[in-house]
């Protein structure tokens, strides 16, 4: 018999909710041709659930997150909650407690209309940056000392393990060599100035380097790959960074691939639950507007059927957007589009069942 797969969904805060939807429906038009059998549980986390009831996630929701096969998730992030509560109430927590330790984001231009950089002729942007999503700057160590008056200190450690980061790397290059492209890896630190941390990082990016005589290896720093990244994307094939700079250079990632409609991302635990998002966060200002492109929350659950094991489905749901996107929109930004928001989803359900 076919595997039932139990989806666990979580539409968020703002526009998150109108995003999963859309990637819902493209999700059941995929499952249908493909024969997937699956049941979604939708849980109601977010600002809402915080303001009307002062929680945030409880304990239970941990356990039983853990019971499904992958967690789809919009938006984190309401403008009436202080900032942080909301991110590291939920999103940091499930990342941490389910320990999803690779931030996995594709940066992919699906067609050069839509690229703010001007790019040759010879010039490509299809790289993936294997961001680490349990340490860093992320672990919330630290404090204030004499906090509210002129003599305040405040301190925030980026924690980093010999495990940690091995782990990151070791995925790094494994899927370096399954995705089978250039063959080629880039850690990005900074060994220049932040000298322990990065000088463990390389260390044992080195040490692992060895067992992958395949796979090319390269180093530059933060600040040069964002330079890189916007006058020779081309060069990247796959990048591996700690948290904090993965944050950042993700959000560049999705600007040179068309913005934040197109950027999708998936929170890994390759030995337990992982979870998909847009990562373009809850964009209140658009919220039940139907104009935001639902496009990222639908390259989001392209990667979750990939990693559930349904390569095909995860392949169709891609070629439909790649095609939508080539040939239907005007544009990838929010009311720009030509289309709404579930006028789109709606052309890449089209595209699924025609195809
Ligand atoms: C992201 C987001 C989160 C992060 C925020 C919302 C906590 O920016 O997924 O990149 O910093 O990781
Ligand atoms: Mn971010």
């Amino acid at each position: 018999m076919f595997k039932k797969y139990k989806i666990a969904t979580i539409g968020g805060d703002g526009t998150g909710p109108e995003a999963v939807k859309e990637g819902l429906k493209v999700l059941a038009a995929v499952s249908d041709k493909y024969k997937i059998d699956y049941e979604t549980v939708d849980y109601d986390f977010g600002g809402k659930r915080f303001l009307d009831t002062g929680e945030i996630l409880p304990d239970s929701a941990i356990d039983e997150l853990k019971s499904f096969d992958a967690i789809y998730l919009g938006a984190i992030g309401h403008p009436d909650v202080e900032p942080g509560i909301l991110e590291k109430g939920i999103l940091l927590r499930l990342r941490f407690e389910l320990d999803q330790y690779i931030n996995l984001r594709p940066v992919v231009l699906y067609d050069k209309k839509y690229c703010p950089l001007n790019l040759g002729q010879d010039q490509k942007i299809n790289f993936t940056v294997v961001r680490e999503n349990t340490e860093g700057l992320y672990c919330g160590a630290g404090g204030f000392l004499r906090k509210g008056s002129v003599d305040e200190v405040a301190i925030q450690e980026s924690i980093n393990s010999y495990k940690g980061i091995e782990r990151c790397i070791r995925y790094a290059f494994e899927y370096t060599k399954k995705v089978n492209r250039e063959k080629k890896l880039t850690l990005c630190g900074k060994t220049n100035v932040l000298t322990y941390v990065f000088s463990l990082w390389q260390r044992v990016f080195n040490k692992v380097a060895k067992e992958y005589p395949e796979i090319k290896t390269d180093y530059a720093h933060v600040d040069a790959t964002c330079m890189w990244m916007v006058k020779n994307p081309e060069w990247f094939d796959v990048i591996v960074t700690d948290n904090m700079f993965g944050d950042i250079i993700t959000d560049l990632g999705a600007m040179i691939q068309g913005g934040m409609g197109i950027a999708a991302g998936g929170n890994i635990n390759p030995q337990g639950v992982s979870m998909f998002e847009p990562i373009g966060g809850s964009a209140p200002k658009y919220t039940g507007k139907n104009v935001i492109n639902p496009l990222a929350a639908i390259c989001a659950i392209s990667m979750l059927l990939n990693q559930i094991g349904q390569e095909q489905a995860a392949k169709a749901v891609e070629s439909s957007v790649v095609k939508i996107v080539k040939e239907k929109l005007k544009s990838l930004g929010a009311g720009r589009m030509g289309y709404s928001t579930s006028e789109v989803g709606d052309l890449v359900v089209k595209e699924i069942i025609d195809k």
